[in-house]
């Protein structure tokens, strides 16, 4: 069987480990994989991986040592023209050319999007691997990447505590997530902040005032809001001005962690993760699975439906967005 794999949306730590997984889980099993670069528009260019003998399929050595590194070595994309009904028959053409008989994306809803608008002009097997920083997939705990942009995120907030506990100051940080608060929480409870705004949970500027009100007349020196990208009061730097007219009782930097999120080594939890689903996809594909994601429910791999992936809003946990009101008073 000829297998095509392709990083594909914004890139997350992690899809290197997953590539590396997908490569040697298909080869192991005596199969070809062909490394398509730059996501839907590399496979409309006909971009693929080569090796040093120009051959367009990838070995086991093709994937050495990139376990450990951020970004994606096959480069990704977001493609206008696969969106279109001319790209998704060409992209098509293309594979049949190619005479691959299965695809395995890796990356998010966008890419999960595509490959179910490519299925009605292709009749190949295409099983995806949920990689995006996000964490806005159903069908599986965590995403690839998810775990490292939190590391991240956490360590830059511990270290702006350190200048906020100095100046006596309120530090607003902004995180992605795009329309879910699972990077902004999981970064608030690791790094100690009094408040997070998350798109799940709207809020009103009184409420957050009133807040640090409250916690300035406790003692508390310094304060960190974590700001997802998108909610109800708009960004960081919007919600600062408001805090500030609405009489804030510190003062107050904003900083926003932006693309900081995407990069760097995936931490040890999404290099498993991502080893652990790329092995999996290979094993659907064998089976003749199609139109699925394999994710990992509960530490048990588990496959949905494209449609049912990005279906639902993953719901972030009360008892978490609870806890960490108890624990910044
Ligand atoms: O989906 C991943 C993500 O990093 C989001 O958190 C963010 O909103 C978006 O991608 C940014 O996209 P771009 O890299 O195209 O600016």
């Amino acid at each position: 069987m000829r297998i095509g794999v392709f990083c594909s949306g914004g890139d997350a730590p992690g899809m290197n480990a997953c590539l590396r997984a997908v490569v040697r889980a298909a080869i192991s099993q005596g199969h070809e994989v062909v490394g398509i670069r730059r996501g839907y528009q590399g496979l409309l260019e006909e971009d693929f991986f080569r090796t040093a003998e120009l051959q367009p399929i990838m070995k086991l050595r093709s994937v050495s040592d990139v376990l450990k590194l951020g970004g994606t070595i096959l480069g990704t994309s977001r493609s206008e023209r696969f969106r279109s009904e001319e790209g998704l028959r060409a992209a098509a053409a293309i594979l049949k050319k190619h005479r691959l008989h299965a695809l395995i994306p890796i990356g998010g809803d966008g890419t999960f999007h595509g490959a179910v608008a490519l299925a009605r002009y292709w009749d190949g097997q295409i099983v995806g691997c949920p990689a995006t920083i996000d964490n806005d997939l159903l069908g599986t705990d965590f995403t690839i990447g998810f775990a490292t942009a939190v590391h991240t995120a956490v360590e830059a907030v511990d270290k702006l505590r350190d200048t906020a506990e100095s100046h006596q100051r309120l530090f607003l940080v902004e995180v992605m997530g795009r329309h879910c608060g699972y990077i902004a929480l999981y970064t608030a409870l690791a790094g100690g902040a009094e408040i997070v705004v998350i798109p799940e949970r709207p809020t009103k500027v009184e409420e957050i005032i009133a807040e640090l009100r409250k916690l300035k007349s406790r003692g508390k020196k310094s304060a960190m809001i974590i700001v997802s990208e998108e909610n109800n009061l708009g960004g960081a730097a919007r919600l600062e001005a408001m805090l500030c007219q609405a009489g804030c009782p510190y003062e107050t930097r904003v900083v926003n962690l932006g693309h900081l999120q995407r990069g760097g080594s995936p931490v040890p939890a999404d290099r498993i993760l991502a080893s652990r689903l790329g092995e999996f996809a290979v094993k659907a594909v064998l089976q003749g699975r199609s139109g699925v994601m394999a994710g990992e429910v509960r530490g048990e791999p588990v496959l949905t439906s494209f449609e049912q992936a990005y279906s639902g809003h993953k719901a972030v946990s009360d008892d978490l967005y609870a806890l960490l009101r108890i624990l910044a008073s």
